[in-house]
């Protein structure tokens, strides 16, 4: 989704505005824009559509638009097409096509979001005397908080928040006001925005990976609020006008995690920070017992302990019910949670879609949670769905990657994995620990309840504990999958096969593949291909086959004869030491040993590296797909 970036100081803004685009590339977009304060009070904007890249060469690196002060922003299309009128930055006049510049600079601003009520607003504004140059949304915002402070001859925050009262719908603005040279303004309700400062610099942006390279030090400004922003100074604003104070936060975050380190791709990067991903969030729940901190990790040593993150035991042994609500990979943690959850633990799971769940009558059973898991912590649907529990009274736990993100900030209770950034569209690392941290907790919840005993728990805590060592060990052996996303490079279809757990897997392996290579692929729960599916199954179709579940096993083994017998290429990721598994599959793909529990955690790996190596094969953009975006901020 579209990224915003400002900067204020002393030192030339444009080329700190386009490497703060760069950070934000991975968000996904199709145009780009600037606006730049000159010294002599003029105002100048330059827009490219496509890759970044053409604003950089457009503007010479930044060196043709010189000033201190400016904001960029890089769009995803929502309202009206990508082209260069429709790139942001927006302004109050109209577009002079004879001189190719504004006849009004008034007031410049970019916007992350949707205005749901844009149209019944432009026609206001068309009254007035407005005239558009854009299909957008954010051109109607822009004018709308000139027309406040022109109108009312109020200054820039007293028209921000007029605007903000009259617009429905999300936003992080960030706007400039020609009369106030050297200030930015800033503006946000249900849209990521975050604001930095250094001794003599202000900074703000969609996510904190555009300014780690130069503060850490940084506040999340709350919804219905605003900002000013001059070098070095920040002050806060509710939607009286009244000066706020917002506690100042610290990002953890290391910046190398956002870089490539010598990786062609942020994906295969991110694939190989797993292990690291998984020990890291595993460990925020670890505790030692008797022996060193350092123990935890050793061999029959450590306890799981949610009481560090908020949920003591007495909290775990009052849930009676769980609903998981997620939109995509983040959905696919929760089928897989389900299972688990139910099987150790014996309670209730229902997994819901964000975007339906928001708009469901909803019957919560008594005792329950809503757990809403998300990497971003700013997807509309999930942040809303987390809302809408909140307001029906439901308890609810935010399982969430980045820090002081809009769910992580309104959840009851919030859970962190410890992935770090990620950067590539596809989710690899994130989804690993956020299946990682709901495992543990299905263990300690089954403990707390006494659904398992102390022997059983001990087991399952030594499980969890050697899964970062099994992920070093299966990415280690790439090479064979990247063979056979080689040979099937061409190939039409490809079906994901499970049953239970594995069906979860499957979910993710097929949208792991799908997303980044383009190439058609669905998931089945493994005894429904049969009806229906299975007619587009033709010689050499290759159907991949999860098979962690030793009671499911025979049954899944049945169902992929079925296919090989229709022409079929069958594939299977298992560990399984079963020899119906040699004999009926053309290609085995084996993950070192671990309970059945947990081993989806593994099988997804080889999943994920299929997907990789087939966008790879085919020449594609893996880190950026088409048309997708890292953060899905709008509904
Ligand atoms: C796919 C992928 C998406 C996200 C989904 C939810 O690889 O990354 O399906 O999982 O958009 O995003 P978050 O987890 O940020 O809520």
């Amino acid at each position: 989704m579209c990224g915003i970036v400002g900067f204020t100081g002393h030192r030339p803004a444009a080329g700190i505005l386009l490497e703060g685009l760069a950070k934000l590339e991975y968000r996904g977009y199709d145009s780009a824009g600037l606006a730049v304060y000159g010294g002599d009070g003029s105002v100048h904007v330059v827009k490219a559509t496509g890759k970044l890249k053409n604003l950089i060469e457009k503007t010479d690196n930044g060196r043709s638009l010189p000033g201190s002060c400016g904001i960029g922003h890089t769009r995803w299309a929502t309202h009206g097409e990508p082209n260069e009128k429709n790139a942001h930055p927006h302004v109050s006049g109209g577009f002079r096509e004879d001189s190719s510049d504004y006849s009004d600079t008034a007031v410049i601003g970019v916007h992350n979001g949707i205005i749901e009520n844009y149209e019944e607003l432009r026609e206001k504004l068309q009254r007035h005397g407005y005239v558009f140059y854009s299909d957008t949304d954010t051109e109607v915002a822009i004018k709308t908080v000139d027309y406040y402070y022109k109108k009312y001859k109020i200054g820039p925050i007293d028209a921000i928040n007029r605007m903000m009262v009259r617009v429905r719908g999300s936003y992080a603005l960030a706007l400039m006001f020609q009369d106030y040279p050297g200030e930015i303004y800033a503006a946000r309700k249900d849209s990521p925005m975050i604001i930095g400062v250094s001794d003599d610099e202000s900074f703000l942006a969609s996510d904190a990976t555009a300014m780690l390279g130069y503060t850490r030090e940084v506040y999340y400004i709350g919804n219905l609020q605003a900002a000013r922003l001059l070098p070095g100074e920040v002050h806060f604003f509710d939607l009286n006008g009244d000066e706020i104070s917002i506690p100042k936060a610290e990002v953890t975050w290391d910046e190398k995690g956002a870089e490539k380190n010598g990786y062609e791709h942020f994906m295969m990067k991110e694939m190989h920070e797993q292990p690291e991903a998984v020990r890291a969030t595993l460990d925020s729940v670890l505790r030692e017992e008797r022996m060193s901190p350092a123990a935890k990790w050793s061999f029959g040593a450590g306890t799981l302990d949610f009481s560090g993150v908020g949920l003591p035991d007495e909290y775990l042994e009052s849930i009676d019910a769980m609903t998981i609500v997620a939109c995509g990979s983040a959905w696919h943690v929760g089928m897989a949670a389900q299972y688990v959850i139910e099987e150790l633990a014996e309670i209730p799971v229902r997994v819901e879609l964000a975007s339906e769940y928001r708009y469901r009558k909803i019957l919560s059973p008594a005792n329950a949670v809503v757990l809403v898991i998300s990497q971003s912590g700013e997807t509309a649907d999930s942040l809303e769905a987390l809302r809408i529990s909140k307001q029906m009274g439901i308890r609810t736990i935010g399982l969430v990657n980045v820090e002081g993100s809009s769910i992580a900030r309104e959840a009851d209770k919030i859970l962190y994995t410890k992935a770090g950034p990620e950067i590539a569209v596809a989710t690899t690392k994130a989804y690993t620990a956020q299946l990682a941290l709901v495992y543990a907790f299905a263990v300690r919840l089954a403990f707390v309840k006494k659904k398992i005993d102390e022997d059983t728990y001990r087991k399952y805590v030594q499980e969890l504990k050697s899964l970062p060592d099994h992920l070093t060990s299966l990415l280690d052996g790439k090479g064979r999958i990247q063979w056979l996303a080689a040979k099937y490079a061409g190939t039409k279809d490809a079906f994901f096969i499970g049953r239970g757990q594995d069906y979860a897997i499957g979910l993710e392996g097929s949208l792991k593949l799908k997303e980044i290579s383009y190439m058609h692929s669905e998931a089945y729960a493994a005894g429904e291909l049969k009806h229906g599916t299975i007619s587009l199954i033709e010689d050499g179709t290759p159907v991949i086959g999860i098979l962690t579940q030793e009671r499911l096993l025979e049954k899944t083994i049945s169902n992929l004869k079925e296919c090989k017998t229709r022409g079929a290429y069958v594939i299977g990721i298992t560990n399984a030491e079963n020899p119906l598994v040699e004999e009926c599959l053309d290609f085995v793909l084996r993950i070192p040993a671990t309970d059945d529990h947990f081993a989806g955690l593994l099988a997804v790996v080889p999943l994920q590296l299929l997907g990789y190596y087939s966008s790879v094969s085919r020449g594609l953009d893996v880190d950026k797909p088409r048309n997708l975006a890292k953060s899905v901020t709008v509904e």
